[in-house]
């Protein structure tokens, strides 16, 4: 594994993280995930990305439960904002009054008693102008019960007026090489220049960049395709052919030539795949070290269809 800044946190980081955005939901259950989680650790992943609302809480305590009794060796981030009371059924709030409960909440259920990085959960505008939220944040970092905060969304202008605007220090984006709308002002622009901590999600865009997808697989009530609509399906598949021939190379899976793309850009401090199996986190964990060459980064900037795309979630 290769470690990097997380910004200028003071926080080191695995290049490949793992991100905790299923536990708890469908079939991903603790159980199942739990191998997956402990290779990883094994291999040296520090960076576990989870969410209050996670698997209604499931995804929290399922880190909690593999890291009690060693938490010093990994870095948690969490998030809140973004509640789930029932499966799929979500609300939003964000209300300083309800900060203090939510953290001490996540800080029970992850089994310790400091966050590293606390993210505000794709929140709306308003919530970056409530000054009474971000006292309270300023307060809990001081209190050491986290270590900082940061917002994660899927826009690099909002990303930039959180910056402006607080004492936040990390970016959660939307960053794969089927969602690039942000990468030129935000990731090669303000990203370095303003020393953030840059956390990439969805890097394989929801797994089409792994190019296992097909008519197939996943089937169409699976809950990406079905929010995706069959329609944008296909067209997915097609561009999943464009970026092919250069991701994938001998010794080099296109999961992990997706992964080297992101890794290649220096202000990115950790990406964050989905855990789903054993089989497939280490596939993507041997993506570690890895770089796309000069040539073959030229060549997929070369591909019209990946001018300024931006496929949603
Ligand atoms: N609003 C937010 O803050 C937000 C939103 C979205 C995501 N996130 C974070 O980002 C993380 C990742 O997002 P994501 O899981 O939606 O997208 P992703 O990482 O792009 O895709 C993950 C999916 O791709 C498939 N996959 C992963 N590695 C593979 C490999 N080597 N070969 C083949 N298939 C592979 C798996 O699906 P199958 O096994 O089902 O094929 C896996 O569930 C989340 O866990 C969460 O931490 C945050």
């Amino acid at each position: 594994m290769q470690y990097r800044p997380l910004g200028n946190t003071g926080i080191t980081v695995s290049e490949i993280g793992v991100g905790c955005g299923g536990i708890g939901e469908g079939c991903l259950t603790a159980d199942v995930v739990q191998p997956a989680l402990e290779y990883a650790f094994e291999q040296g992943v520090t960076f576990f990305d989870t969410a209050e609302g996670y698997g209604c809480g499931e995804s929290e305590r399922a880190l909690g439960r593999l890291f009690s009794g060693r938490r010093d060796q990994v870095v948690i981030a969490s998030k809140f904002g973004g509640v789930q009371l029932s499966p799929g059924s979500w609300s939003k709030d964000f209300s300083a009054a309800r900060l203090e409960e939510a953290l001490d909440a996540s800080l029970r259920r992850l089994e310790t008693d400091y966050i590293d990085v606390y993210q505000l959960h794709t929140p709306k505008e308003a919530a970056l102008s409530d000054c009474a939220l971000f006292e309270k944040l300023d307060r809990a970092v001081e209190q050491g019960k986290i270590r900082c905060y940061g917002l994660s969304n899927d826009d690099g202008a909002q990303a930039g007026r959180f910056l402006d605007r607080t004492r936040g220090r990390t970016i959660q984006l939307t960053f794969n090489l089927f969602s690039q709308k942000d990468r030129q002002e935000f990731v090669i622009g303000q990203a370095p220049k303003r020393r953030i901590g840059l956390i990439c999600k969805v890097p394989l865009s929801g797994g089409l960049l792994s190019g296992r997808f097909s008519d197939r697989y996943p089937p169409p009530d699976d809950e990406r395709r079905a929010r995706w609509g069959e329609e944008s399906y296909s067209e997915r598949l097609t561009l999943v052919e464009r970026v092919r021939p250069v991701l994938e190379a001998p010794g080099r899976s296109m999961a992990q030539g997706a992964l080297a793309w992101l890794l290649s850009h220096e202000s990115v401090s950790t990406v964050i795949p989905g855990v789903s199996s054993l089989e497939k986190m280490s596939d993507n964990l041997a993506a570690a070290g890895m770089r796309l060459t000069p040539d073959d980064m030229t060549a997929l900037d070369a591909i019209p269809e990946l001018a300024d795309i931006h496929l949603g979630w």
